[in-house]
């Protein structure tokens, strides 16, 4: 079992009416990948909008023994808890390195102290260390235009990952890849968290998230409804009512 990172403790959200988390625990590992699944409407972005601090939640978040859950989104980040927008794409007439950069910038009165010491400009290498670390090195000079699609969703989870995040939260990450570029995206993924980070991974493609997923948890109704390794979830008749369904891809008959 790897050192837990991020763990979230009767996580819930409300809105009106709708309660679109309830009572999640859940954790994140170092260098594990751990899937959130479910259905559209399950409250799997809401879950990550609630652990960066974006929505108005009540429950505990905890990073690496500290919690969190009384901060704002900002500390959030800078305490090493990162997330990607859901179609989050890419400023596409900044460069690579200038997406990056936007990622790390601060708000608030201190950053303007820092802007007129002129120190607020990220290193170089910081940013260089993300994009390696994902698999893009030397592309921070490029507009993401001239990039294959594959390779801009790596630098999407590059933005989430500068400047020393331990734990990213990725919401759909892969949406809009083929089969094989997923496949590739997975590869590369495996390889960020070998390096430590924790990663939480939402995307309907079941493929990926059998594949590169340590554990999954399903959401529906925002209830965590099942959770354990994808040998086990797969074939959960709980899960497979509630969103995989009963139709096995081709070829898996096991
Ligand atoms: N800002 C908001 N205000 C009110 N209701 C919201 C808000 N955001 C989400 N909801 C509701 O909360 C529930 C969960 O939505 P959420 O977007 O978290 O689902 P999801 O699992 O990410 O779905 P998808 O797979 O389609 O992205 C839905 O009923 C949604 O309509
Ligand atoms: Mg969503």
């Amino acid at each position: 079992m790897s050192e837990t990172l991020l763990r979230t403790a009767q996580l819930s959200v409300r809105y009106g009416g709708v309660v679109a988390n309830s009572g999640i625990d859940l954790t994140v590992g170092a260098g594990e990948i751990v899937g959130l699944i479910g259905p559209n409407g399950a409250g799997k972005t809401t879950f990550v909008d609630a652990v960066t601090g974006f929505t108005a939640a009540t429950g505990e978040v905890t990073l690496e023994e500290t919690r969190l859950d009384r901060l704002g989104p900002h500390r959030r980040r800078r305490a090493g808890l990162a997330r990607t927008w859901q179609a989050g794409e890419l400023f596409g007439d900044l460069t690579v390195e200038q997406n990056l950069a936007v990622a790390l910038q601060r708000t608030g009165v201190r950053s303007l102290f820092t802007d007129i010491l002129g120190r607020s400009a990220p290193p170089r290498d910081t940013i260089e260390a993300a994009l390696e670390l994902v698999g893009v090195p030397g592309s921070g000079a490029r507009r993401p235009g001239e990039l294959t699609l594959g390779q801009q969703k790596l630098v999407g989870v590059a933005r989430a990952l500068v400047g020393g995040s331990r734990v990213v939260l990725l919401d759909e990450p892969a949406a809009g890849l083929d089969t094989h570029e997923s496949v590739e995206f997975g590869q590369h993924l495996r390889r960020v968290a070998a390096s430590g980070i924790g990663v939480l991974l939402i995307d309907h493609d079941m493929q990926l998230v059998l594949d590169i997923c340590a554990r999954l948890y399903v959401l529906d109704f925002g209830v965590v409804i099942a959770s354990g390794e994808p040998a086990v979830i797969r074939e959960d008749p709980t899960v497979i009512a509630a969103y995989l369904g009963t139709a096995q891809p081709a070829g898996e008959t096991e």
